[in-house]
């Protein structure tokens, strides 16, 4: 309990100081977690999974108790002040020590990760509706760049968080988020192979699974 009053106290705290990255005012529910990592319930070891902009770890720990002992987990995120949260958590929190030798927390943006090794799974978690659509066109590119010819990317988004958002936008924030709505819809249209709902979140969202397979 205290954990999660720490978890939730410390994601305010980045979503006030920055909006832009954190994009959301709390982690998100284990409902989320679940159908995020949904793929990774049926896997056979090993393999290896990534995940994007795990914050304080709330899809970490759905993550951390689905790994097998050959597999492998890097996490890609950029804020510092999450970045310690999770290796002070690989380091205390008996599950995550569990698999602390095969997992790697990486400071950096996801467009700066490079490995030569690409990755079965990717759970991403990035606030896309705050992000210029270019950039949220490079970011896909860079993860499926990472991913297996068989693996799959599941990110998620909040519902109609878009069409409400344009409600109280000026044109150049209307503009930019029908230009996302595009690059968004581009990417389901060819890669998606299945949406969850999932309404016990704050707020409800939608988790898009997408794989690599030829338009
Ligand atoms: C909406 S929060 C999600 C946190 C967590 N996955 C959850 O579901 O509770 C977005 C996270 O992405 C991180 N982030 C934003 N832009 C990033 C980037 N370009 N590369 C890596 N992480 C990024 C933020 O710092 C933040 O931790």
């Amino acid at each position: 309990m205290k954990r999660l009053v720490g978890e939730h106290v410390e994601f305010l705290r980045q979503y006030r100081q920055r909006f832009e990255t954190t994009g959301a005012i709390a982690p998100s529910s284990r409902f989320l977690a679940r159908a995020l990592t949904r793929p990774i319930e049926r896997h056979r070891g090993p393999v290896r999974v990534l995940e994007v902009g795990p914050g304080t770890g709330a899809v970490t720990r759905r993550i951390v108790r689905l790994l097998k002992p050959d597999d492998a987990l890097d996490l890609v995120e950029l804020n510092p002040s999450f970045v310690n949260v999770l290796r002070r958590r690989f380091a205390d929190d008996p599950h995550y020590r569990r698999v602390a030798d095969r997992a790697t927390v990486h400071q950096c943006p996801i467009q700066e990760f490079r490995s030569d090794v690409p990755y079965d799974y990717i759970v991403c978690g990035l606030p896309f509706n705050n992000f210029p659509p270019p950039l949220v066109r490079e970011i896909f590119e860079v993860l499926f760049r990472l991913l297996t010819p068989t693996g799959v990317l599941s990110y998620f988004e909040y519902m109609y968080m878009r069409p409400l958002r344009k409600l109280v936008s000026n044109s150049a924030g209307r503009r930019r988020l029908s230009e996302l709505e595009v690059v968004l819809q581009e990417y389901q249209r060819t890669h998606g192979i299945l949406r969850d709902w999932v309404f016990v979140n704050l707020p409800p969202a939608w988790v898009h699974h997408l794989q690599v397979r030829d338009a």
